[in-house]
């Protein structure tokens, strides 16, 4: 992508991003400008979950205070606290959506949903306040004997286009879409249902976790097909999909452990890996250099996401990017060296950003 070198960009916006708590994000907040990125949706999975307005309020403000040049979107973890009063009061405040887990399909989601006909008053007020639905799109793998990591999102998606049909006004978007056809789910839906899209999804496969912990994440990464339809996707200049990273940094012990955390550490390098995903998609040939405008890397790395929360306007901030320009560190240490993070591709030279 030679002509992508050097380019001027808007800052870009992360609409899916795990902050965490304490220590670990004091070490995370930093590298959001690092990746090119100005805004974020932070996910609300902390233990406890932030199932409160008080709660996002106060973590937004923590991060605020870590960080005063980032926009942070915050969410709360849908729950039976969660009340049609709790969504006009987070409306009230600022509070962007609510994230909903299903029950034990990943970190920290024990108290995720169960049935999702139990919360279908809360998506009644939401779709009047025009508050998001942030979905995790898996079924638990406890719920049918054939649902296993690889149809889990697959199986979701009647869940989907049944909550559409139910809220048709309601805003959703179907997070890290790992499939082709959660791709095609989205595109059946109206305007008000989008897509997010992460940057490990377009490099990887199943041979890609299988076998190393530092890429297992969930959902899991699925077929060369999916992976094809998904690179396909990022450039389709379709404004229902955009950046969302996932990314979700754990303790490099906890990802070497027996059990196996989920989650792939993206954020210091967000937009420099997306690019080099499109250039290992232009090598494969899935993709041809024409796809690749500068208008479409534009809308799914910064416009497309603002405009779908709404936001009052567009980055006003601009970043610079350069091929070749960053080396992705072997670890990430904490400041008394209490925590370390594992990121995704370490070792590897990427696109380094300029502010
Ligand atoms: C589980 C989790 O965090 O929910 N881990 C995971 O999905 N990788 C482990 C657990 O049961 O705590
Ligand atoms: O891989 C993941 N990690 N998927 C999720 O949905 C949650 C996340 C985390 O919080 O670690
Ligand atoms: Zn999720
Ligand atoms: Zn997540």
């Amino acid at each position: 992508l030679e002509g992508i070198d050097g380019l001027e960009l808007p800052a870009a916006a992360d609409m899916h991003v795990h902050l965490r708590d304490g220590e670990m994000t004091e070490l995370v907040v930093p590298t959001i400008r690092q990746g090119g990125v100005n805004t974020v949706f932070v996910m609300p999975n902390l233990v406890p979950p932030v199932t409160s307005v008080r709660h996002a309020l106060d973590y937004q403000s923590r991060l605020q205070e870590l960080e005063p040049n980032v926009t942070f979107l915050m969410s709360l973890y849908l729950h039976k606290n969660i009340t049609p009063d709790t969504v006009k009061e987070a409306k009230a405040h600022g509070i962007a959506g609510i994230k909903s887990y299903p029950h034990g399909v990943t970190t920290n989601s024990h108290q995720g949903v169960v049935s999702y006909e139990e919360f279908y008053p809360v998506f009644e007020e939401m779709e009047r306040q025009d508050m998001v639905l942030n979905i995790h799109g898996e079924v638990p793998s406890t719920a049918h004997e054939d649902i296993t990591v690889l149809n889990a999102e697959e199986a979701f998606l009647p869940t989907l286009l049944d909550l559409h049909r139910r809220f048709p006004k309601l805003r959703i978007i179907l997070e890290h879409c790992t499939s082709a056809a959660a791709i095609k789910a989205v595109n059946q839906c109206g305007p008000n249902v989008a897509g997010t899209i992460t940057a490990h999804h377009i490099f990887m496969t199943v041979d890609s976790w299988a076998g190393d912990p530092h890429c297992f994440c969930k959902p899991v990464a699925k077929l060369p097909s999916d992976r094809r339809a998904l690179l396909r996707t990022v450039v389709s200049g379709d404004p229902k999909f955009f950046l969302g990273t996932d990314s979700a940094p754990h303790a490099a012990k906890s990802k070497r452990a027996d059990k196996v955390a989920a989650g792939v550490f993206t954020q210091p390098f967000a937009v420099g890996l997306v690019i080099d995903a499109l250039e290992e998609g232009l090598e494969m040939g899935v993709l041809q250099a024409k796809d690749v405008t500068k208008e479409k890397l534009e809308g799914f790395l910064s416009g497309y996401g603002r405009a779908f929360y709404k936001l009052p306007e567009e980055a006003k901030e601009r970043i610079v990017v350069k091929k070749g320009t960053a080396t992705i560190p072997e670890i990430l240490v904490s400041e008394d060296g209490g925590i370390e993070v594992v990121p995704f591709r370490r070792g590897k030279i990427t696109w380094g950003v300029e502010w």
